[in-house]
């Protein structure tokens, strides 16, 4: 019978939430910021397309960026709509920067992410004392911002995008903040914040920035993504034999709550290589072939903010494992790039799998038939690579009707995998359309 083994070592690109907010803190820093390795994916674009909107000086993306800032009060009022095309990151963690400024800024974006809730920013930026104006819950969205005042807020969602808004609104505007969380939620602003100079105190479950008067520039490498990693390492523990090693990746503890789930399945996955990289853990992933190992978990509580984007691989993964695996507190799912609860388990379902939509999660039964079929991605960059992934696996037969918005947070997903894949697989490729072009 057809089987899928793995081998060798590979590299992803640059962490998604690293780069958006290296970009925004080098154009508030005062000097010039030294950038490596930013992901030059669709949302970071959409970010320097912001900055540069408001009279930041961000060069074209690439692997080495020198990037001048011209300090907390550099930006200027933008003479156009924002576009921040699907981010929600870029609109997010920008509408924070803007309320400490005193001019009027306009944020728009593509179909997904202007059906994305925005009132979890307005409302803290407005108890800042920032006026925000909303279009139902969403986008377009007017922020005036200006004479800020310190705030103390509960992030109810555990949102990290919300968390940093906020802190960025009280970096720029001069002002203290503290943001409680009842889980804790990824922290790449508080430690760039740090890197930059400011003081920022976190506990068990708040984190607190004084005032700051500059940011110092950056010097940072951005570390391979560890979203992005976690499909190839789902390839891996899918696999009949071998072992894949993914090498210079982010090992946040905020952020890799997906590798633990793996584990706990029963799938061979550990870090070595571990090492500070400028203030964010690094190291390599390395995930053997666990087929035949794999058995359900439950995962939810305190631990879903850490695998929150990996949920719908881990759904897909769950497929493949023994026993009903449960997710649940996930209902943030519904409102990422598409309702991601309801995509998955109509995905799965339409390939034969046993999948079911909970308020706040979803049940998938895993069994080892082939799973054949179309999957509906409504644009979704992870849903489109998390069945990227399935599809890849001998005797499954997967077609996905947009492959390409892969690009969102992964470019060069599909040729990766095809040469992860292509010269190991042993019987019929279905890996499901592939892009024409990268
Ligand atoms: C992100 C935070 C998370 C995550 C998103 C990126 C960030 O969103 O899902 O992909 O960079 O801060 P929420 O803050 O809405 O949970």
């Amino acid at each position: 019978m057809a089987a899928l083994t793995v081998a060798g070592e590979l590299r992803v690109p640059g962490d998604k939430s690293i780069s958006h907010r290296a970009l925004m803190l080098a154009a508030l820093a005062t000097g010039e910021s030294r950038v490596r390795g930013v992901l030059e994916s669709a949302d970071v674009h959409s970010t320097a397309g912001v900055l540069r909107a408001l009279g930041a000086d961000i060069p074209p993306l690439a692997p080495a960026l020198r990037i001048t800032g011209r300090g907390l009060h550099g930006l200027r009022a933008p003479t156009a709509p924002l576009d921040c095309g699907n981010s929600g990151t870029t609109t997010r963690l920008m509408g924070g920067i803007c309320a400490g400024y005193g001019f009027e800024s306009v944020f728009i974006g593509d179909s997904s992410l202007s059906r994305r809730p925005m009132r979890r920013i307005a409302r803290p930026l407005e108890a800042m004392g920032a006026h925000v104006e909303l279009t139902g819950d969403a986008l377009p969205m007017t922020i005036r911002g200006g004479a800020l005042r310190s705030i103390d807020w509960l992030n109810e969602k555990a949102s990290a995008q919300v968390k940093s808004a906020i802190l960025l609104a009280a970096v720029v505007g001069g002002v203290s903040a503290t943001v409680r969380e009842p889980d804790r939620s990824r922290d790449h602003s508080e430690r760039m914040l740090r890197a930059g100079g400011a003081t920022v105190m976190t506990g068990d479950d708040a984190v607190t920035i004084e005032p700051v008067a500059s940011l110092r520039p950056l010097d940072i490498e951005v570390p391979g993504d560890p979203s992005s990693a976690a499909f190839f390492a789902a390839l891996a523990v899918l696999a009949a034999r071998g072992e894949l090693r993914i090498a210079g990746v982010g090992l946040n503890p905020t952020r890799i709550g997906f590798y633990a789930a793996l584990h706990r399945m029963g799938a061979a996955v550990r870090f070595e290589d571990e090492r500070d990289q400028g203030g964010e853990p690094v190291g390599t992933i390395v995930a053997s072939a666990s087929a035949g190992d794999l058995r359900a978990t439950v995962a939810g509580g305190a631990e879903i903010p850490s695998m929150i984007d990996e949920l719908p691989l881990l759904a897909c993964v769950a497929a493949r494992a023994s026993g009903t695996t449960e997710i649940r507190g996930a209902a943030e799912l519904r409102v990422k790039e598409s309702d991601r609860i309801a995509a998955v388990v109509a995905s799965l379902r339409t390939l034969g799998a046993d999948a079911e939509e909970l308020p706040d999660g979803l049940r998938v039964t895993g069994s080892d038939r082939p799973l054949r079929g179309h999957v509906v991605t409504h644009g979704d960059h992870r849903l489109a690579m998390a069945f990227g992934i399935l599809g890849a696996m001998p005797r499954n037969s997967i077609t996905i009707d947009d492959p390409e918005c892969a690009i969102v947070s992964f470019p060069g997903f599909w040729e990766l995998l095809q040469r992860v894949t292509g010269h190991t697989r042993e019987g019929e490729r279905s890996h499901g359309k592939r892009p024409s072009s990268g």
